[in-house]
């Protein structure tokens, strides 16, 4: 039987599917607070992992240790890396890499990790195609873009960093601080997983204005995308 994962690094992220499910468990582990039930029927473990990779780690291995996720989903916003993908706009990761991995030094391509055997993390065919049919269900009057996301344990809201991370991984959708340690982990522990990001700003310097204003409108946006996907994989 599938039970689905869905991690929000914020509680912004994840609050509305909180408050839709029906609650049988709650677990804290590592500081974070693990929901078991059901979310329109389908056996879920909704959670807030944190920001940044080390937490959405240790959050994927917590779901695969204790829970046996059979899906991990992420949900959340990011900020876009290409001008076409517009704030509140979605983002369904065809894949993910890390933008703030540097061991050239050591002859690896920018982004990867030694010795790991891979620079990106591909997301289930099947859960991105489920995530693209949910958004045109429950958000038609929103775009949906495929495309690989990048993370790092940086928010960026510089122009130039941002044109660094475009010339490092050219044609990258958006940027945020968890969906490739989410992957990464998943990875590692063979279960199938995606990343749903909603565009709450630009990663310039419009950032520090936009992120606040737009941060909740986006933020639903991608909840909305989860709760009918997690009813059709
Ligand atoms: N999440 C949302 N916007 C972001 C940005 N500009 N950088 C990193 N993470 C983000």
């Amino acid at each position: 039987m599938n039970k689905i994962g869905i991690i929000g690094a914020m509680e912004i992220e994840v609050e509305t599917l909180k408050s839709h499910m029906q609650i049988t468990n709650t677990l804290e582990r590592a500081s974070m607070t693990f929901l078991e039930g059901s979310l329109q029927g389908i056996p879920t473990v909704i959670v807030r992992s944190g920001i940044g990779k080390v937490n959405a780690g240790i959050c994927v291995q917590i779901l695969a240790d204790i829970f046996q996720a059979t899906h991990i989903i992420n949900t959340g916003v990011a900020g876009s890396l290409n001008a076409a993908i517009d704030i509140g706009d979605i983002v369904v990761s065809t894949d993910t890499l890390y933008h703030d991995v540097d061991a050239t030094g050591f002859g690896y391509p920018l982004g990867e990790i030694p010795q790991l055997g891979t620079l990106t993390f591909t997301a289930d065919a099947e859960m991105i195609a489920r995530a693209r049919t949910s958004c045109e269900t429950v958000n038609p009057d929103i775009k949906v873009f495929e495309g690989r996301i990048v993370s790092g344990d940086q928010f960026i809201s510089d122009p130039q960093v941002k044109d660094t991370i475009l010339a490092n991984f050219p044609g990258s959708c958006c940027t945020e601080m968890e969906g490739a340690a989410i992957a990464h982990a998943s990875w590692l522990n063979h279960i199938p997983f995606v990343i749903i990001r909603a565009i709450s700003d630009k990663a310039d310097d419009s950032a520090h204005m936009d992120y606040p204003a737009f941060e909740k409108a986006a933020a639903e946006h991608s909840a909305r995308l989860v709760e009918h996907m997690v009813q059709h994989l």
